[in-house]
């Protein structure tokens, strides 16, 4: 065999072999960061870890997972909030992040209950921390073995509930019959084109505004996690994965970097994406509260889970659309507009805002593991 030939075998070869390695690199997805999600084993005989290993499953911001445990005694615990773990740009008062305490803890209630345990809670023990979160306890909760304890039907979709950002089906109307099993007065909802436009235009200006604003973009930017090695090794933020992402960053298309570099490809394929996904609005929901302490703010966050997982049972996905109810100067016009539109009156405030229909399912978002919450 001449030389050239071997060499051409050889290179083909290993040309193979890097393509072999290119296919199973792009179609590998996440595996440690979605343990979590198959709570199948036998439950933990601690009735708290059995609870809050449902509760880590809760939906919250930039899925920054936010909960610290501390264990009291035989059957209380203390929860309080990573401060580290906060979003200040786009959540300068903390509210969004109480919101995904309020997730939480609705989420542990349904998942004692379904064993038969009573969670009795005292929210904000020391007392209300404003304007920001501090190391005081957000919920002090106490679990009780009580037979009478009903169960709640929307145990069945804790380990379905995923947050969908997929374009909705726009040949399948959302029923009204549908909506108003997932929120009741003083929540609404509508699934009337006429009503949706312009909100879904506050929606729309709101993602642009966020984005094109540099220090709103940036913690993002630096949450995102690229890939199923960098999600399973943080797994938290927010994801970029699948088969065309991870194609994308083996040829040099996707990093932070470019994500965060107005003028590439990335940045305004992510917008473009945006676009498409908040125009995709067969109906909307959203939670108002009348006020807006922090207990308000749990409030609204066990209110908004408590929809998600009606909606799961029914099907339906759901996405919210933060970025106008936002604190932060640059969206004052669209948060004072969508409260306008939503008929607050003054001092209530919109606590969430979402989109809903149908979609093709998604994969489960990443968890950190229960033990990494429990602080000493
Ligand atoms: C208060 C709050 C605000 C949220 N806002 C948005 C949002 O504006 N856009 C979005 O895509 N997801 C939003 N989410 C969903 C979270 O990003 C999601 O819950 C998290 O990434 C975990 O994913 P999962 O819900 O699929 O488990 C929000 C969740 C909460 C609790």
């Amino acid at each position: 065999m001449s030389i050239s030939r071997r060499t051409l075998i050889l290179g083909a070869g290993a040309i193979g072999l890097v393509l072999a390695g290119g296919v199973w690199r792009v179609t590998r997805l996440p595996e440690a960061a979605i343990k979590p999600w198959m709570a199948d084993g036998p439950p933990p005989a601690d009735m708290r870890l059995a609870a809050f290993r449902h509760a880590i499953l809760a939906p919250n911001p930039h899925n920054r997972q936010p909960w610290m445990i501390r264990l009291v005694g035989p059957d209380e615990a203390e929860i309080s909030c990573d401060l580290a773990k906060r979003l200040p740009e786009t959540d300068p008062f903390d509210r969004q992040i109480t919101i995904g305490f309020g997730t939480f803890l609705e989420t542990a209630r349904i998942a004692a209950a379904e064993r038969g345990v009573r969670m009795e809670m005292t929210p904000l023990p020391l007392g209300e921390s404003q304007p920001r979160l501090d190391s005081r306890p957000v919920a002090r909760v106490r679990f009780i073995k009580d037979a009478s304890t009903a169960r709640d039907p929307l145990f069945a979709a804790i380990g379905q509930r995923h947050t969908n950002r997929l374009v909705y089906d726009p040949t399948r109307p959302v029923a009204e019959a549908d909506l108003a099993r997932l929120v009741t007065t003083p929540d609404g909802f509508t699934a009337t084109e006429a009503r949706i436009a312009p909100l879904r235009k506050i929606a729309m200006d709101s993602i642009r505004i966020e984005q094109e604003t540099h220090r709103t973009h940036m913690e993002s930017v630096n949450l995102m996690r690229i890939g199923h090695a960098e999600i399973d090794a943080t797994p938290d933020g927010l994801a970029l994965s699948g088969p065309m992402m991870e194609s994308l960053t083996l040829i040099g298309q996707l990093d932070r970097a470019q994500l965060a570099d107005p003028s590439s490809t990335a940045y305004k394929t992510g917008l473009t994406m945006q676009a498409e996904t908040y125009g995709s609005t067969p109906a909307l929901f959203w939670i108002i509260t009348p006020g807006n302490t922090r207990a308000d703010q749990l409030e609204a966050g066990r209110r908004y889970v408590r929809a998600q997982l009606q909606a799961s049972l029914l099907g339906l996905a759901v996405h919210p659309m933060s970025q106008a109810l936002q604190e932060y100067p640059e969206v004052a016009a669209q948060y004072a507009e969508i409260h306008r539109q939503l008929g607050a009156k003054a001092g209530e405030r919109i606590q969430m805002f979402a989109r809903v229909g149908y979609a093709d399912p998604v994969r489960p978002a990443a968890r950190w593991p229960l033990e990494k919450h429990i602080i000493a």
